[in-house]
């Protein structure tokens, strides 16, 4: 898989150039897009393919429309405007078309080739690379998906100016969570509030080779990829059982500060260094996100996790500073308590 980092100018220049090596432009291209990408970047991608025979889907965004049935939309599209297995599919958007848009391609005809232009520092950062795409299904998210990798990603960091606050703030929730995992880098620069989004460039690049480096090694994460997992075991039950109210980093943010918690109880990760990841996620996420009266059910959710074995449920949590741990057991009981332990750590309106 190709892939490259840049900001601005110089990116519909590369994008051309790659477009243009690869031969894509004499292809029938489709772009998936939705409302807000096809508003905000879809213009830039266009100057690009001037002289191209393309067609835009627009597709209902949002992680309500993660499913099936739009899916469904989008193939009678495709069929529908004779998209074969010669054409190109590029999917510009956040996490949710970068997961359902390569699901679609992926799957249409066994396989169309194609490219993600990520819009969202989540998807930038994350959703982007590493391969796993997919839906939620039977509220449950992310039930239906492959692992495949686009031919390539291109990343252009300028697309985040127009990204509201709570969007931004939610993609910084997973590169704290590579900072966390072994970035130095990224947990110095997140400690400083407010972050520039103009300097964010480095931020991304790091997190992506972070990304990049583990999934290499584990692309079907049956062992170290499952690390990246890191705050998702409560924070994916808690953005499920609040959907669509939550956005992804928001849920993960709560889940990292459980998983620092149960850090501390089960391997007694130190007390100091376990106040400094708290406080680096509570300068992005202040306000808590969760009832205490929703934590049965958000266990109950939990025991669905793709992560579990025997009916068990799995965490990934911290030893030392930048030694995580996968597979670990924990119990309902202490999951309990870390949940309302971090309610109290939280800003409570
Ligand atoms: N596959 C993976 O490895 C992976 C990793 C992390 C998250 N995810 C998935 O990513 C999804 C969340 O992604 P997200 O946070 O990007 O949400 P999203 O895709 O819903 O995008 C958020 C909102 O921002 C809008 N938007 C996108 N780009 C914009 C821009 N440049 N300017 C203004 N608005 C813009 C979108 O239209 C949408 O309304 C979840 O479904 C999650 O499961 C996948």
């Amino acid at each position: 898989m190709d892939y490259f980092v840049v900001d601005g100018s110089s990116f519909c220049k590369k994008l051309s150039e790659y477009i243009v090596t690869n031969n894509y432009h004499s292809r029938h291209i489709f772009i998936l897009t939705d409302e807000n990408v096809n508003k905000f970047c879809l213009p830039t991608i266009l100057s690009v393919l001037e002289n191209a025979k393309y067609d835009v889907i627009v597709c209902e965004g949002g992680e309500e429309n993660k499913t099936l049935e739009t899916c469904c939309k989008i193939w009678r599209r495709l069929s529908d405007l004779n998209c074969d297995r010669h054409s190109f599919v590029i999917i510009i958007g956040g996490g949710v078309l970068c997961d359902m848009g390569s699901f679609v391609a992926g799957t249409f005809m066994r396989g169309i080739d194609h490219m993600l232009i990520p819009t969202t520092l989540l998807a930038q950062i994350d959703a982007a690379f590493g391969g796993k795409n997919g839906i939620n299904f039977y509220n449950v998210k992310n039930q239906i998906g492959l692992f495949l990798k686009p031919k390539s990603v291109a990343v252009n960091t300028d697309f985040i100016k127009t990204l509201p606050e709570r969007q931004f703030n939610s993609g910084l929730a997973e590169a704290i969570k590579c900072g966390i995992l072994g970035v130095d880098g990224i947990l110095n620069e997140t400690s400083n509030k407010p972050l520039a989004r103009t300097g964010i460039l480095r931020i991304v690049d790091d997190a992506i080779r972070f990304k990049i480096s583990i999934t290499d090694e584990d692309f079907t994460e049956k062992n170290k990829r499952k690390i990246l997992n890191f705050g998702h075991t409560i924070g994916h039950a808690v953005e499920t059982y609040y959907m669509p109210q939550l956005l992804h980093g928001e849920a993960v943010a709560f889940g990292m500060v459980c998983a620092v918690l149960l850090s501390e109880r089960k391997f007694s990760l130190d007390k100091k260094y376990a106040e400094k990841l708290i406080s680096i996620i509570r300068l992005y996420f202040d306000k808590n996100i969760v009832q205490s009266s929703d934590i049965e059910s958000i266990i109950g959710i939990m025991r669905h996790d793709k992560k579990n074995e025997n009916g068990e449920i799995k965490f990934v949590l911290l030893k030392d500073i930048h030694s995580p741990v996968y597979d670990i057991t924990v119990s309902p009981e202490d999951i309990r308590k870390a949940i309302n332990d971090a309610i109290k750590i939280f800003v409570n309106i």
